[in-house]
Order: C-alpha cells, then structure tokens, then sequence
C-alpha cells in the first residue's frame, strides 16, 4: 500500500480531527481511548420543536459511529439529483461523547475528508487491512428487502473488531423522519430517523450532525452525470439485541 494514504489516513485520524479533543480529555497524556465505552446514558442533541426525529423511550443508544465517505446521487427526469446510495466508514467514537467538542468533531473531519485524494472505498480497504480496534462498521445500500424495488440503508458490524463474522450484526432500515440540517440545510444533508426491517445490531439509527453531501440544486437528465459528494456524519444506534455480547 502506497506510503502516501497510510500517511494520510494517520494524519486524518490522529491529527487533524482529533488532536483538538485529545488535548481536551488528557492534556498532558497523548493515549487516550476513543472506542469501546459504554453510551447508554448518552442523549443526542436534537433540534427542539420538531416531531420528525424523536428518540425512543423504550432503548437506549448502544452504539455512535463518526462517519466519512460519500453520498451518491443521480440526475432525474425532472431537472434535480436524487440520493441513490452511500458508502461511508464509521468509527466508533463511544469514549469522547462527553468531550466539549464532540458537538463540532464533524466539521475538523469533513475539512479533512474533503479534500482527500482518494476513493472511499480504497480507504476502507486499506483501514482494514490496519485493523485498528476503533472500525464500528460500514454504511453501505443493498437492494431492498421488502419490496425488491429500490435500495435500503445497511449498516454492517460485521467485517471486524467483536461482531467480526456475527451473522446478524447488522441493520437495514427504512425512513421515519427527516428534519433539514439545523446547521446549513443548503450544504449539509438532512438529518434522519430511521428503523429496523432487517437485523439485530439495532432498533433504529438517527443521522445527525451532517456535514457536506447536498447536491447541486438543477441538473439535466441525460448529460449530467452521476455524483459522488463527500459528507460526514454521526449516526447513533438505540437498542439492538447485540449490544451486550459486544465490546462493553
Ligand atoms: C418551542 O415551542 C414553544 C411553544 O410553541 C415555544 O414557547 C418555545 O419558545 C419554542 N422553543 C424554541 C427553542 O424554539
Ligand atoms: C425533484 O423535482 C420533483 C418535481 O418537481 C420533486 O417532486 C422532487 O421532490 C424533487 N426532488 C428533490 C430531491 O428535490
Ligand atoms: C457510490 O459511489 C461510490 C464511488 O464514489 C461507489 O463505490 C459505490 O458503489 C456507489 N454506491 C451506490 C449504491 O451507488
Ligand atoms: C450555506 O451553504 C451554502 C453552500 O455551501 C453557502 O453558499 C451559504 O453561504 C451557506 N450559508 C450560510 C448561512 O453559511
Ligand atoms: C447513475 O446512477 C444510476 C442509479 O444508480 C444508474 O442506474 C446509472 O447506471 C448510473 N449511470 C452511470 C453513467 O454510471
């Protein structure tokens, strides 16, 4: 593997997004320990008044996931992009909830991973072939269970760390509520609420804190082509029947 990405992917974990809360949790100590915490009283930041992203009152969050990769969207009949699919990379952020800058990490990570040189895709590669214990999972899209039509949201656990090769360490999912980003809802994709259809990693994910992956507003069916638009997130997964036999 080329030096140049191994170097790059030090520098876009251990440096640009993180240094700023590694000082704030041990100062004098650069170990500190990202993944692997229990988040079971942890309550993401929503937006107030809105009825579109609620938390459920009968789980807990069991696993949060800071995600870089790329939304895919391609241009329809009617002049405008539609999401068509995601890869992302999640890393399991558990032990730095508390941080004070936990609420801003995405945006240290997205002024890195927007300018990144390298396919997605090469990247998750290459972390695994690092394996470093901080790998929660995968987002990818797969043909629609239900219903054959279309694609579903996966979320996959199973490629490594303790769900490494567990069958149902997984979620697809379908929408529940979708809210504009309350940060820049022109640049930064919606935030959503999404439930179970298939799997035991989770009863249902939230998508917050989005940063980048909004397309162009017009396009023209038939001569523009497929985008590829590089976004970060964090996605917190509540319930999940797994949790317990994982890394906590
Ligand atoms: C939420 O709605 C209530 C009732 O309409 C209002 O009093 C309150 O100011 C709103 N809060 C925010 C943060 O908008
Ligand atoms: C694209 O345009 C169509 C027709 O105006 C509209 O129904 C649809 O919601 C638009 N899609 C997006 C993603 O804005
Ligand atoms: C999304 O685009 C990436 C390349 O940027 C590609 O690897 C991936 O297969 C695409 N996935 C979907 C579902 O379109
Ligand atoms: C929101 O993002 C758009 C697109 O990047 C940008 O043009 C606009 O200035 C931003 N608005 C604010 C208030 O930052
Ligand atoms: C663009 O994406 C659509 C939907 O995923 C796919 O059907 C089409 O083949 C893609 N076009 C190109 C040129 O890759």
């Amino acid at each position: 593997m080329a030096p140049a990405l191994s170097a790059l992917l030090t520098s876009l974990f251990a440096s640009a997004a993180f240094n700023a809360i590694v000082d704030e949790i041990q100062p004098s100590d650069k170990l500190f320990q990202l993944s692997g915490c229990d988040i079971s009283t942890f309550v993401p930041d929503l937006p107030p008044n809105q009825s579109q992203l609620v938390l459920p009152t009968n789980a807990t969050p069991s696993f949060i996931g800071l995600a870089f990769g790329v939304q895919n969207y391609t241009c329809t009949q009617s002049n405008n992009f539609t999401n068509v699919g995601a890869v992302a990379e999640l890393i399991d952020v558990s032990c730095i909830v508390s941080a004070p800058s936990f609420s801003t990490i995405q945006n240290s990570l997205y002024d890195v991973w927007s300018i990144v040189p390298y396919h997605i895709q090469d990247i998750i590669n290459m972390m695994h072939l690092i394996n470093p214990p901080e790998i929660l999972a995968q987002h990818y899209f797969v043909p629609n269970p239900v219903t054959g039509q279309g694609v579903s949201p996966k979320w996959d656990f199973r490629s490594s760390g303790a769900f490494e090769g567990v069958q149902d360490a997984f979620i697809i999912a379908k929408g529940k509520g979708t809210l504009p980003a309350p940060t820049n809802s022109t640049r930064d994709v919606n935030w959503l609420d999404v439930v179970n259809v298939e799997g035991d990693i989770a009863s249902e994910v939230f998508r917050i804190d989005t940063v980048g992956h909004q397309p162009p507003a017009t396009c023209t069916f038939g001569s523009t082509p497929n985008l590829s638009v590089p976004y970060v997130s964090k996605y917190v997964f509540y319930g999940g029947s797994l949790y317990h036999a994982g890394a906590h």
